[in-house]
């Protein structure tokens, strides 16, 4: 197995300010950086473990997170005008990684899982708190690396191993990540953002089923707004923004949705 252990020790990491904690066990990535920020106050942290007992996905769902995989919650003030997009942000600073390191055609699939040839591959999950005048995000992020699929449980899921054909080093991997999550957040423009989210979009010309409120809405992805909501054009030809809908069917999608 890679040493994550090093990350403790990262340079890059440390001259960015922040504070990494190294965990071997904890319940939630999330949980620890909570408590950390509130009797701590690390407004710049990261928190990374080897495994996680009650790691916490999306929508409330629960997140498997055995040994092998890159489960980290990254604390860090976010720009006020970058609030909406802090997810997509996030999505893109792993996409954009991967790419990079390993040339690999990884993409997101609105909003933001991480997916490789439909399967699911990792994912995001920010939560924001608001203190005084800032804004602090914990942007916790799942990636399978060097864990087996088959260990999740759930279908249609993939690791970088099982890609690669070879362990990574996640040490390498966060690094990436974080530095390009910076420069997303401080360099990048919001359209600047917004297009680099379509260019690496999978659900771009996909067709989608999603519930908004009640209602069931079947379309074509056709575009994305400055806001990072998904625009879908139905077959009545209306144009139909989703900022928030479950997505129910997605086409080219492996793993199960709900
Ligand atoms: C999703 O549902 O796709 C988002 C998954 C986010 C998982 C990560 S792993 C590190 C951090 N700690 C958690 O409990 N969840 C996030």
């Amino acid at each position: 197995m890679d040493s994550l252990r090093e990350i403790e020790e990262s340079k890059s990491l440390r001259n960015l300010g922040y504070d990494i904690f190294y965990l071997r066990k904890t319940f939630s990535t999330m949980d620890f950086a909570k408590e950390a920020l509130e009797f701590g106050k690390y407004f710049r942290a990261i928190i990374v473990a080897e495994e996680q007992v009650r790691g916490r996905g999306r929508k409330g769902r629960k997140w498997f997170s055995p040994k092998g995989g890159l489960w980290v919650t990254i604390v860090t003030p976010i720009p006020k005008d970058k609030l909406e997009l802090v997810s997509i942000i996030a999505g893109l600073a792993v996409i954009l990684s991967l790419r990079e390191l390993y040339g690999l055609n990884v993409q997101l699939k609105w909003p933001n899982d991480i997916v490789y040839l439909g399967f699911k591959l990792g994912g995001v999950l920010v939560e924001n708190i608001i203190y005084g005048n800032e804004i602090v995000s914990l942007i916790g992020i799942g990636i399978n690396c060097n864990n087996s699929s088959l260990d999740l449980g759930i279908g249609g899921t993939i690791s970088l191993r099982e890609i690669l054909g070879r362990s990574i080093s996640r040490k390498k991997v966060l690094e990436k990540v974080v530095i390009n999550l910076e420069r997303l957040l401080r360099k990048y423009s919001t359209p600047e953002i917004v297009e680099t989210y379509k260019k690496h979009c999978f659900s771009l010309g996909k067709k989608v089923k999603v519930k908004l409120n009640e209602e069931i809405i079947e379309g074509f992805v056709c575009d994305i707004t400055n806001k990072g909501g998904l625009v879908i054009r139905t077959s009545r030809k209306d144009r139909i923004i989703i900022d928030h809908g479950d997505v129910l069917e997605h086409e080219g999608v492996k793993y199960k949705l709900s």
